[in-house]
């Protein structure tokens, strides 16, 4: 079977998955995408509200910073395959919204068999953790991503190197433009590493 036909059979499968109760909540299993022969693949921690709804990973406000990061580095998009750690989305409500929830360890590891499915099929060179949701999913153990950042990380789980680093969200948590700027420097800085 080629591997575009396997990573299809798997996404079906991870489509009806029940391993643990996050689909009830959410509107779809959010699978991967990107080319089946990517030589970098970036995990992020979970879909938000808009990847919910869309069906497609980093379509929202941390994908844009994303984009912004992967453009810096130089890193064309459409040659990276991007998924998460976590496929379903985890929320709570307040009033009419959605307010995004980090999913348990617990959460985690009963995903991390379509991660490992999709590791498998694309055999990336690099596998990049955006945060530490993501960094638990990728090592299998609690990894800060202060004095790990720009580090390849050998995986007991996964026969890549994993380059842990902050999630593009935190570059829109930062207050001050410059900050923001910074931040956003240091994730495309990150990038560029893993790509290297
Ligand atoms: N944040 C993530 O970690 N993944 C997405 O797909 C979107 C937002």
């Amino acid at each position: 079977m080629s591997v575009g036909k396997r990573l299809a059979e798997v996404r079906r499968e991870a489509e009806r998955c029940r391993a643990c109760p996050l689909w009830k909540g959410a509107t779809q299993t959010v699978f991967g995408e990107g080319p089946d022969d990517a030589r970098l693949m970036l995990v992020g921690e979970q879909p938000g509200d808009r990847e919910d709804i869309a069906g497609h990973p980093f379509v929202g406000p941390a994908g844009r910073i994303l984009d912004e990061a992967l453009e810096i580095s130089g890193i064309d998009r459409s040659t990276v395959y991007l998924t998460n750690g976590v496929e379903h989305f985890k929320y709570r409500m307040r009033g009419k919204r959605r307010i995004h929830q980090r999913p348990s360890a617990g959460e985690a590891t009963a995903c991390r068999r379509w991660l490992e499915a999709e590791v498998a099929i694309v055999e990336p060179e690099v596998i990049v953790a955006l945060g530490a949701t993501a960094a638990y999913s990728l090592l299998g153990h609690a990894t800060p991503i202060g004095p790990n950042r720009g580090r390849l990380l050998d995986s007991e789980l996964f026969g890549a190197p994993v380059l842990v680093t902050t999630h593009p969200s935190s570059v829109l948590r930062e207050r001050e433009r410059e900050a923001r700027q910074e931040a956003l420097r240091a994730l495309a800085a990150d990038l560029s590493r893993a790509s290297a």
